[in-house]
């Protein structure tokens, strides 16, 4: 075994790596992380890299083109380095910055969604109190003194006195607090501040700290989200509910793929697989949370307390639970409604003490991050009949009202994140956002995130292509490209045709970009798969499209799609534009709830144990409905009476 350097540019990073680890494995642990939604199997392309200067041992070229080998670019994840190396990461591979949607942003939208302000009103029509008895909070208590009619110890005087003042039965005390009991109590006069750290609805509440009256010092809780593709953390001040600052960024455990099946594979098949995500997550969390106590210029041990919010295969990574059999059939995991931990054993640095929540899910595939979404809409407490989607790596989806919810999660992929497609991209900078093609398909207008030269397309803009592909004529129905198309853009790739966005004259990454014919179909079963999700839950009941009164869209995704382009490929429902909805991170919206107000989060448990879910591998009314929807916009065009 040999040992190399390797220079890593533009960041002009040198790291040592031996000649059996892979550049992309080598470049993640050095904290450069790049695009990899196959999580290293080399079908994905999208950790290319250039080698400016060595030599390396490349085991797949993969989806490298003849001319981009010429250049040296390689698969990071397929190669080893065979000598010093110089090696570039363009811009288009690099895992940046990403759109993270946070709290704070939800109140300001888009400007697309602005243009149809009628249309996409915020919704959050929740009725929980802004601050009522948050998850750590402090209470003045006078305890009486001892006497000798009452000489009860110091612990029963404390709890005696908590629960008359509190009525809460179930109480527990740390060691930490019993030890300095005695003295405190005496110190402060029998005045003091005791601190309530509520656990969960099995444990109780503990009481966390006894201080002399006034105590003075300000606490803080975290509300995480915790996204397969993003995480995002929020501080709230526990005391008036005003948020300390929110953070996002890219969850590490992306190199190991992007869909959570990749990493629960990654886990299972890998000796020490599942320490490698849980350590990626809590790495992820642990450096927002850094910074979000840096930048407020608190401790980290100032926080309390946190809520996360989740979805099943997330939570138990966070905690390092197997999450072997959430993928098996009949796919069950290990907890869905997982009691409280304490911090430090969880490894979050927060105040070692603190207790981390989890929002209860309800199955494998509905998680806490969709019960989440479901109390921050409020729909769980209304009689409008709602429809809730979350269109992540995974399409979740919740339909009801205040008398009964159903659920659903179809496996999307993750194309509308950008994943599985040799160009696509998540939404960031660079990424084609919006795109215009003209009638035969010879010219293409296009914006990017950012305004700067496109480095890939995300997500919207695959929407918006595939809805100007066929209507401009270069695609048909089916999506596969029409015959004998004069644009000079469709051209033979070797192995199928594909059509070029923008030629690498002006695209940011030196080649050009181009979306195939496969990779047009896989979008379609992408946007196939939720819409029969969609049709599968509606049948169910027995309801038809227009019994929706209004429908949530949630996740970073829908911030930037445009609804009426989503209506026209038919991956949402043929129903008025204005029922729609934008609501932001609803995830992380329901994780600040429940920190901040009891009532939140008694209505998250009663969610979770209230929506069925619809297992749509069971029986044959999703896969019907899927193979219908594979058409632009559907087998049945009566369907989409409005659709262009
Ligand atoms: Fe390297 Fe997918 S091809 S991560």
């Amino acid at each position: 075994m040999a040992d190399y350097h390797v220079r890593i540019l533009p960041d002009n990073k040198l790291i040592t790596l031996s000649d059996e680890q892979n550049l992309l494995k080598a470049m993640t642990a050095a904290g450069i992380p790049l695009q990899a939604s196959c999580g290293g199997r080399g079908t994905c392309g999208q950790c290319r890299v250039i080698i400016k200067e060595g030599q390396v041992c490349s085991s797949e070229a993969g989806t490298i083109s003849q001319e981009e080998q010429r250049l040296g670019y390689v698969l990071a994840c397929q190669s080893r380095p065979a000598s010093d190396l110089v090696v570039e990461v363009p811009a288009g591979t690099k895992l940046g910055e990403h759109r993270v949607l946070l709290g704070e942003e939800q109140e300001a939208r888009d400007a697309r969604y602005g243009e149809d302000a009628e249309a996409f009103v915020l919704y959050g029509d929740n009725s929980y109190p802004a601050v009522e008895l948050p998850v750590y909070r402090k209470i003045r208590l006078k305890i009486p003194q001892p006497t000798l009619d009452d000489p009860a110890d110091d612990w029963g005087r404390l709890t005696r006195a908590t629960r008359g003042e509190t009525g809460i039965e179930r109480l527990s005390v740390s060691l930490n607090v019993l030890r300095d009991l005695p003295r405190v109590l005496r110190d402060a006069g029998w005045d003091v501040s005791v601190a309530l750290a509520e656990k969960d609805t099995w444990q109780g509440v503990e009481i966390a700290g006894v201080e002399p009256f006034p105590s003075g010092r300000k606490y803080y809780g975290l509300a995480v989200d915790i996204g397969t593709t993003t995480v995002a953390a929020e501080l709230v001040d526990l005391e008036t509910g005003r948020t300390g600052g929110a953070r996002g960024s890219f969850n590490r455990q992306s190199v190991y793929g992007d869909d959570v099946i990749s990493r629960i594979i990654h886990a299972e098949e890998n000796p020490g697989g599942l320490e490698e995500l849980q350590k990626a997550i809590l790495e992820t969390v642990n450096d927002l949370i850094k910074d979000l106590a840096g930048g407020l210029g608190i401790g980290q041990a100032d926080i309390r307390a946190a809520v996360c919010a989740g979805n099943t295969a997330m939570t138990h990574l966070f905690l390092g639970i197997d999450p072997a059999y959430i993928r098996l059939e009949p796919y069950t995991p290990a907890a869905n409604n997982i009691p409280a931990v304490q911090a430090g054993q969880a490894g979050l640095h927060i105040h070692p003490q603190a207790w981390v929540r989890f929002i209860p899910g309800t199955a494998s595939y509905i998680g806490g991050d969709i019960t989440a979404g479901v109390l921050a809409t409020g729909m769980s407490e209304a009689d409008t009949l709602t429809l809730f989607i979350d269109i992540g790596t995974n399409g979740e989806m919740v339909l009801g009202n205040n008398e009964w919810l159903i659920s659903c999660a179809c496996s999307a992929g993750p194309a509308f994140e950008g994943g599985g497609l040799r160009y696509g991209m998540r939404a960031m900078d660079g990424a084609i956002e919006n795109v215009r093609i003209t009638a035969g398909g010879s010219t293409v207008q296009y914006s990017t995130i950012g305004g700067g030269a496109p480095l890939g397309i995300c997500g919207t803009g695959l929407i918006d292509c595939v809805a100007w592909l066929y209507r401009s004529g270069v695609i048909d129905r089916g999506g596969s490209f029409a015959p004998h198309t004069p644009s000079p853009r469709v051209r033979d790739a070797g192995g199928g045709k594909e059509f070029v966005l923008a030629w690498s004259g002006e695209a940011g990454g030196g080649s050009d970009i181009s979306i195939s014919e496969a990779e047009i179909k896989y979008i379609l079963r992408s946007k196939a798969a939720v819409y029969a999700g969609i049709r599968s839950m509606l049948q169910m009941v027995g309801l038809p499209f227009e019994a929706i009164e209004r429908v949530f869209i949630a996740g970073g995704f829908g911030r930037y799609i445009n609804i009426r382009e989503a209506i026209n490929i038919g991956l949402l429902p043929d129903i008025p534009v204005q029922k729609y909805a934008y609501i932001g991170n609803s995830s992380l919206k329901g994780a600040r709830l429940s920190l901040l107000s009891k009532s939140a989060r008694d209505a998250a448990e009663k969610i979770a144990g209230k929506i069925t879910y619809l297992e749509l591998s069971a029986g044959n009314t999703f896969m019907e409905e899927f193979v219908s929807a594979l058409f632009i916009p559907h087998t049945d065009l009566e369907l989409f009476p409005t659709a262009a």
